[in-house]
């Protein structure tokens, strides 16, 4: 208890004045731009209970799910809210690929956002409908290769991780044609509608895909990560696409947290603070882990770090997408 009592007077020193106000008893909502159920929701939900015990003072933290648009709608409420720490947006690489992708983009990644630092990184992978022809990853590329127009692809909105992730694997194969896409709110709904049957597949993050392929609910083919995940029980048999032939082929998904610029100085160094802290917490790495995504240990935890990647991930996917063309919609 001491101990508490002291770290708490080392924050109140350090913080100032908002270390006692802040985040009072309002709550603090990450906005996930994405539908509820989702690998964002995911690691929002889970992010949340580990920053209510590192931010301490009587914290309560809410996910709030404000979806369409790939994401763009959520980020743009987050970049307009209250810049007083109560309102943060958790995204993805959305963040970097939205600007590649939306010629009229409501709000700027790079100036209309406070950077608090990254959370995580989670490996994707191909997937289809039970009922589909293929089994072996071979027998995917294949009948896209020949059938790509009477297959479809589901996905979670235009610059969504699963969109993207479509657009990059159809461009490396060189298909012909681009496959019909099926855009929903978030990929929640895009599962459910795989396990149905009522779409043929989908790329997505291991925090939602490892159930449904635990459970045999849907065909897994691939893993778009640079290394097979052998330290993966479930997953580690699962070829990599580099080893399928897809020469470079390397996608993670990285999530941050944001706060709308402007936000007091006093408060975004507590938020960050209490995101470290998280990031150490045995159960949130636990749960991660579980998933096969791996919390970021490295110094884009550091809002700098964190904005100087994003920075460098938007100069990275824009010529990804463009090179997508046809494949982008
Ligand atoms: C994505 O495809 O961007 C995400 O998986 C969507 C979601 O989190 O539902």
């Amino acid at each position: 208890m001491k101990s508490l009592l002291v770290f708490a007077a080392a924050a109140a020193t350090l913080f100032g004045a908002h270390a006692q106000t802040f985040p009072g008893s309002k709550p603090v909502t990450f906005v996930v731009p994405f539908a509820a159920g989702g690998p964002t929701d995911r690691v929002a939900r889970d992010l949340a209970e580990a920053m209510r015990k590192s931010m301490g003072n009587g914290a309560n933290f809410v996910v709030e799910n404000v979806n369409g648009a790939g994401g763009t709608i959520g980020a743009n409420k987050v970049a307009k809210a209250a810049p007083d720490g109560h309102t943060l947006l958790l995204h993805h690489i959305g963040m970097a690929a939205a600007p590649g992708l939306y010629r009229k983009l409501q709000y700027k990644p790079l100036e209309d956002f406070e950077y608090l630092g990254m959370i995580n990184e989670v490996p994707m992978t191909l997937i289809g409908k039970p009922q589909l022809v293929a089994n072996t990853y071979r027998d995917l590329e294949n009948l896209i290769r020949t059938d790509a127009a009477k297959l479809n692809i589901a996905h979670a909105g235009l610059g969504s991780a699963s969109h993207l992730c479509g657009l990059m694997w159809q461009a490396a194969i060189n298909a012909k044609e681009p496959m019909t896409t099926i855009p929903f709110g978030g990929t929640a709904p895009a599962m459910n509608a795989l396990v149905g049957g009522q779409v043929d597949m989908m790329c997505d993050q291991t925090t939602n895909t490892s159930g449904q392929i635990e459970a045999g609910r849907v065909k897994a083919f691939a893993v778009t990560t640079a290394k097979p995940l052998k330290s993966n029980k479930l997953l580690k048999d699962l070829p990599t696409l580099q080893e399928m032939g897809l020469k470079g082929f390397d996608l993670t998904i990285w999530h941050g947290l944001y706060a709308p610029k402007g936000t007091p100085p006093a408060v975004l160094a507590q938020i960050n603070t209490a995101l470290k802290l998280a990031l150490k917490d045995p159960d949130f790495i636990k749960k991660e882990e579980g998933l096969g995504a791996v919390v970021v240990t490295d110094k884009r935890v550091e809002p700098a770090a964190h904005k100087e990647f994003v920075t460098a991930e938007i100069n990275k996917l824009k010529p990804v997408i463009e090179a997508g063309g046809k494949f982008a919609d």
